[in-house]
């Protein structure tokens, strides 16, 4: 059996949690193989609606196990907030979630030092969710990070002791007010919660599901344009977000790898600092924001929103090897006269049709124009309920990525998810 992976192929926010939860009904195992609680992925059904972190996206599914990889950073504390969250809704957690030995863990410091150097920045931040993502792969690649499996080792507080007075040290030469003391009780405690879940080596359970033909489907978190080496670097999260995160996260190697689903909204939005070529700052930007409900499911910060991006997606389609693609949120547009999609770039003056390197760059997109289809897109229920303006607007961008557009979302809810044959 293959492992299939979804990835966001924009800023993030493309609706991971709903097209995950959504899928979910036909795989075994569902895994998170990178990033940590900057992620949230929202899932609404039967009226409600949920929010994760870490914890994957098909815990609400009862058939399902679920896996936190090796390649994910977790905060015991929003890990056991979270968690205690969906065991409250009914959800059986404990027998359905089990966590990775090799994942690594965010320390209250790691937190601290994440707003440290946030503020040190001053107006070159990266707008970073501070929960602390960065410090914790930087000590991970500087091999002195502390790991979830230490958690069970006899000398586990002594590690813990000294990587906090490395973080103490290091944070001397910030001008930054913290109270390191303020949250460690609760960390300590969120940790024996931790631990009383099943801990894995989570890079053999994987295989050894493969093996069994069990279906595994690999949950991105962030999305692509946000990737450490190939998206809009610094204005970037600290992990792979592409799908070679997906093998190195969980231990799996790429020859295994099936079906890439690539996630991406009808239009664009992204949080935080960095480029973003089609970002709108009129009334129309306001409106995608407004009828999308552009607010950050993790900060409550608003989404700069924009038109979609071809010469972006069309990179992390190449990124990625996206085999299908599932469009979401074309319905925030469905009372838009004209809508709008950049086809190329004017980069500093000259056309180009790549994703510039210089995150400085004066870049101009260059549109092509659409007639708004004036539908409620949100009452479909197949293909032959959509209008033709909308038809014309999804194949127009098949031809363009030479990618077919499998799944077209149009409303949070489950329900709302069009399958396309
Ligand atoms: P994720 O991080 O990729 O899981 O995405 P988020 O949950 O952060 O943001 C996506 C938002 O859009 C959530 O509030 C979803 O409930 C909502 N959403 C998902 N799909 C659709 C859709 O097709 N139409 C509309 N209007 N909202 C959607
Ligand atoms: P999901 O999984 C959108 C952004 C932050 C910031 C940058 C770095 O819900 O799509 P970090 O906290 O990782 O140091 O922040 O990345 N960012 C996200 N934007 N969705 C996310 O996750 C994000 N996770 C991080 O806003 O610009
Ligand atoms: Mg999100």
């Amino acid at each position: 059996m293959k492992l299939d992976v979804v990835l966001g192929l924009q800023w993030g926010d493309e609706g991971k949690g709903k097209v995950v939860d959504y899928l979910a009904e036909g795989y075994q195992i569902i895994a998170r193989f990178q990033g940590g609680p900057n992620a949230g992925h929202s899932i609404h059904f039967d009226g409600k609606k949920y929010v994760l972190r870490s914890v994957p996206s098909g815990v609400f599914r009862k058939d399902t196990t679920n896996i936190i990889g090796g390649g994910v950073v977790l905060d015991p504390v929003t890990f056991r907030e979270e968690c205690e969250a969906i065991e409250e809704a009914g959800v059986p957690l404990k027998e359905r979630l089990y966590v990775s030995k090799k994942a690594h863990l965010i320390l209250p410091t790691h937190r601290i030092i994440d707003a440290a150097q946030e503020a040190a920045k001053g107006k070159s931040k990266i707008g970073s969710t501070l929960k602390g993502i960065g410090p914790t792969y930087t000590d991970k690649i500087s091999r002195v990070g502390l790991r979830v499996g230490d958690t069970l080792a006899a000398n586990f507080k002594e590690r813990f002791d000294k990587l906090k007075n490395q973080h103490l040290a290091y944070l001397k030469q910030f001008d930054f007010e913290f109270n390191a003391q303020e949250h460690e009780a609760e960390w300590m405690d969120a940790v024996e919660y931790l631990k009383s879940f099943k801990l894995i080596d989570g890079e053999y359970f994987a295989n050894d599901c493969l093996d069994h033909n069990r279906k595994i489907l690999a949950e991105g978190a962030q999305g692509s344009m946000l990737d450490i080496d190939y998206g809009s670097y610094p204005f970037v999260t600290s992990s792979n977000t592409i799908c070679p995160g997906a093998c190195v996260g969980l231990g799996i190697a790429p020859g295994r790898v099936g079906r890439v689903w690539g996630i991406f909204k009808a239009y664009c939005t992204r949080v935080g600092s960095g480029p973003f070529p089609t970002e709108l700052f009129d009334e129309t930007g306001e409106k995608l924001r407004k009828n999308g409900f552009e607010f950050g499911a993790v900060t409550g910060r608003p989404r700069r929103c924009g038109w979609l991006d071809l010469v972006a997606l069309k990179y992390a389609i190449m990124l990625n090897g996206v085999t299908d693609l599932i469009m979401m949120k074309a319905d925030v547009m469905d009372d838009f006269d004209t809508i709008k999609i950049a086809t190329g770039y004017i980069v500093d003056g000259e056309p180009c049709d790549i994703f510039p390197f210089d995150t400085q760059a004066d870049i101009q997109p260059v549109y092509k124009e659409f007639k708004g289809w004036h539908n409620t897109l949100g009452e479909a229920r197949s293909e032959a309920d959509f209008p033709q303006e909308f038809k014309d607007y999804i194949k127009f961008i098949e031809e363009q990525v030479r990618v077919p557009v499998r799944i077209i979302s149009v409303g949070p809810d489950r329900e709302q998810t069009i399958i396309r044959g």
